[in-house]
């Protein structure tokens, strides 16, 4: 729409008067992907994001994501002013991991390494060991795994499992979950495939573990959207949000993708293969947060657990550079 137009090239000026750079994630609305990529921004999965808003030269960084994405943003330059459409934008595995009943857990188990995922506050972050994403989860883990040391992990518990499925990793499990990811069902997917023999099924681990088990290839946003372009196949099943597709289609463009199904059991999809969370972020908060005065758009974290959230997310930077 023309109003739409108006406020993309209201950006693109904003943009280049604050020295700013848009940082956006797969799952945010396709306008917001093409907006990053026409303004020199990126659009990435949570560890290229955390890479990329850390190495890039700008004043202002302004984070289409989800909360922890602007927090580690923060984590890593705090130099840097930090903005979000919207700071409402969490994520479950993130509200189902208190600081205060983490820290009890690992507390009762002093000899463990805690590892977790950068779907978690700042606060989370600061009581751990390491952090990971789903692309590097893997490696990290086997890197541990070959010290002995027993882990806690925490807080995505299918993430969990196919890591220590994979690994024979000895981890104690937080027992969170992405309501987005949790909702894929196993058994409509077998019926899905069995209409499209020929196709892929690619699974972000954020699935249940029966839905992993059905999967052609399992990974993080990144990596999903590779295999999409590297597999042979003409068709593919989809079991991740579906701001995804949009990258998978300009890459692939010859290529069908199908998202797979939700909801098992009968019951009824709630999110619906789209994090309501990532769906808050729009052209118009973009705008709002560009445009005003940093207020309720602005991140801090508090100086004490910056400094400590900085050393398990530099342990993975490291790790994976
Ligand atoms: P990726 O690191 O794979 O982009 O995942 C982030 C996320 O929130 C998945 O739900
Ligand atoms: Fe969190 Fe799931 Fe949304 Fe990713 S998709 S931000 S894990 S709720």
């Amino acid at each position: 729409s023309e109003r739409k137009d108006e406020l993309r090239s209201q950006i693109k000026q904003l943009l280049i008067d604050k020295n700013a750079v848009l940082v956006a994630h797969y799952y945010t609305d396709p306008e917001i992907q093409a907006l990053a990529e026409a303004t020199g921004g990126c659009v990435a999965d949570s560890l290229e994001m955390a890479r990329f808003g850390r190495d890039i030269q700008a004043d202002t960084v302004i984070v289409a994501g989800v909360r922890f994405m602007g927090e580690t943003a923060k984590i890593l330059s705090p130099e840097k002013t930090v903005l979000m459409p919207t700071l409402e934008a969490t994520c479950s595995l993130d509200i189902g991991c208190p600081e205060k009943e983490f820290t009890e857990f690992c507390d009762a188990h002093p000899d463990h390494t805690v590892v977790v995922y950068a779907n978690t506050s700042a606060a989370v972050k600061a009581r751990a060991d390491w952090v990971v994403t789903s692309s590097i989860a893997l490696e990290i883990v086997e890197h541990l795994d070959e010290q002995g040391k027993p882990i806690i992990w925490g807080p995505d518990r299918h993430l969990g499992a196919y890591i220590a499925k994979q690994t024979g990793a000895d981890m104690l499990m937080w027992q969170g979950e992405c309501i987005v990811h949790d909702e894929f069902s196993a058994q409509k997917l077998e019926d899905m495939k069995a209409i499209y023999p020929d196709a892929a099924i690619l699974v972000h681990p954020e699935s249940p573990a029966s839905v992993v088990a059905m999967a052609d290839a399992v990974g993080s946003t990144s990596q999903l959207i590779k295999a999409a372009q590297e597999m042979e196949n003409s068709t593919f099943i989809v079991a991740t949000d579906k701001g995804i597709f949009y990258k998978m289609q300009q890459l692939a463009p010859t290529k069908n993708f199908i998202e797979a199904p939700t909801g098992g059991n009968g019951a009824t999809c709630k999110s619906c293969a789209h994090c309501p969370w990532m769906a808050m972020n729009g052209i118009q908060s973009i705008y709002d947060a560009l445009s005003g005065g940093n207020e309720g758009h602005e991140i801090f974290v508090d100086d004490v657990l910056r400094e400590k959230a900085l050393v398990p997310l530099n342990r993975m930077l490291d790790f994976s550079a």
